[in-house]
């Protein structure tokens, strides 16, 4: 009998992509996707491990579904990060009564591992990491939309102190660039408008003599792509090649994300960031003076151990200065087994985080407004991703270049359709506009 399997996904927009290969891998086997966990004889859920509320998260998801599906048993695995984190210690405890387990480098295994826990009744695992899996030979099972997502580096070796990534995701690796350039061909014939290139360290990206500037010209060449983005870059990887391919190619989307972390360098050092206050601020002159008119956003972490109120004024200087399109900050959250819980103690209190994290959190939103309003009656071109918005069925919903959200009246636009619009409005992280 065909099983049905639901499959919940936490995290980054790399667990998206590997919930597409899992789903893809899943149905080869036959088992059948549903959209409904009450209706799924196995539930999974891809984890995020990143900071401790991501855990608490996922905890209490799974105490939910057992307790909802008593007293027919249900089978539940951990995919993703949580499973090369915690490793078995998930499967031993018997309050949370998981079944398998299966990190990133694994999914391939997962018909393996749900017949060994339907036969033998037994929990089943496999938390290898790989230095070679690319899951270049699977096809994603992708939703339908705008955009599709392409992982084109798994892994991470940069060893962040506060970071558990490079633990649960193992060692960077590279697709071969001609497996990329086929899969955004097949992508246009199906009808996507844009690629997102994916990797923890995505400008990292390199394949024997290919790296990811030439990776990005290659992908823009494909005749049908409209819009090429990229995420997550480091600061340490942006070599003028690739700022001046940037410049050049009306694909690729005028927006980058530069996760700044801290302002302060001496925490950043400690970070092991690789880069100075300073640099950064080069950094940032040098992407602006190459491609004019280019959206920054950012990731920060307040209460970094060992950061002083007077470093942590080094950030809040930065946000200042650069002043990034929009900004995700959250508060510093140990993470077993990192350097920073080996060697530093989590010194800054939760309050000093809470008033850090205020502070730019009201400055970042101050400055979203106002570049936002910047661009009322502009005329934007923007590509439809929706034809609802969260408050109204009479609105629609698509986005610059820059990767702001626009909202439109409805009228009877498509999914997919460019429209040339006038803004109108503006709030810290949503547009309105008027066609014309
Ligand atoms: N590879 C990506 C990001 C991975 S995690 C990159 O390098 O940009 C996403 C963000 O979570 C990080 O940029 C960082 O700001 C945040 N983060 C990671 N570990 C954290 C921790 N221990 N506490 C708080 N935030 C953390
Ligand atoms: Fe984590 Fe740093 Fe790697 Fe990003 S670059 S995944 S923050 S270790
Ligand atoms: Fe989370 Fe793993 Fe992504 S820890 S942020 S799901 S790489």
């Amino acid at each position: 009998m065909t099983k049905t399997v639901f499959i919940e996904t936490y995290g980054c927009q790399m667990n998206e992509y590997d919930s597409e290969l899992v789903r893809s891998i899943l149905k080869k086997e036959n088992y059948e996707i549903v959209t409904d966990e009450l209706g799924a004889d196995i539930v999974m859920l891809n984890t995020c491990t990143v900071r401790d509320n991501a855990d608490r998260k996922v905890v209490n998801r799974v105490h939910e579904i057992k307790n909802r599906r008593k007293p027919d048993p249900v089978l539940v695995g951990i995919l993703g990060c949580m499973a090369t984190n915690f490793k078995t210690k998930l499967l031993e405890d018997p309050n949370l009564g998981i079944d398998f387990i299966a990190g990133p480098d694994s999914y391939k295994q997962l018909p393996k591992l749900i017949s060994e826990v339907t036969q033998s009744g037994d929990k089943s695992f496999d938390i290898t990491l790989s230095e070679f899996e690319t899951y270049s030979d699977i096809s994603p099972s992708r939703d339908e939309g705008v955009n599709a997502w392409i992982a084109i580096m798994r892994g991470c070796n940069n060893f962040c102190t506060f970071c558990v990534v490079p633990y649960t995701r193992g060692r960077e690796r590279s697709r071969d660039p001609e497996s990329v350039v086929d899969e955004v061909k097949r992508l246009v014939s199906a009808g996507f408008h844009q690629v997102t290139l994916l990797g923890q360290n995505v400008n990292s990206y390199r394949h024997d003599a290919t790296d990811f500037a030439d990776l990005m010209a290659m992908v823009s060449d494909v005749p049908g792509v409209e819009r090429i983005r990229f995420t997550s870059p480091h600061p340490k990887d942006f070599p003028s090649k690739l700022l001046r391919l940037m410049a050049d190619r009306p694909n690729i989307c005028k927006q980058i994300h530069l996760p700044l972390q801290a302002g302060n360098t001496r925490v950043l050092d400690k970070m092991n960031r690789t880069y100075t206050k300073d640099e950064f601020l080069a950094l940032v002159d040098e992407i602006r003076a190459t491609i004019p008119g280019i959206s920054f956003s950012t990731d920060i972490i307040v209460g970094f151990p060992t950061e002083t109120a007077e470093e942590f004024e080094d950030t809040v200087d930065v946000v200042r200065r650069v002043r990034f399109d929009s900004a995700y900050i959250f508060k510093y959250s140990e993470r077993p087994n990192t350097l920073a819980a080996r060697r530093l103690k989590d010194d800054v209190s939760e309050e000093e985080k809470t008033r850090r994290i205020v502070v730019l959190n009201e400055l970042q939103r101050a400055i979203s407004l106002e570049k936002n309003r910047d661009y009322i009656g502009r005329v934007e071109r923007i590509l439809i991703e929706k034809d609802s918005t969260k408050k109204s069925d009479m609105d629609c919903q698509g986005r610059t270049d820059s990767n702001r959200i626009v909202i439109i009246p409805k009228s009877d636009y498509r999914i997919g359709d460019w429209v040339t619009v006038t803004i109108t409005d503006a709030t810290p992280n949503v547009l309105k506009g008027m066609p014309i």
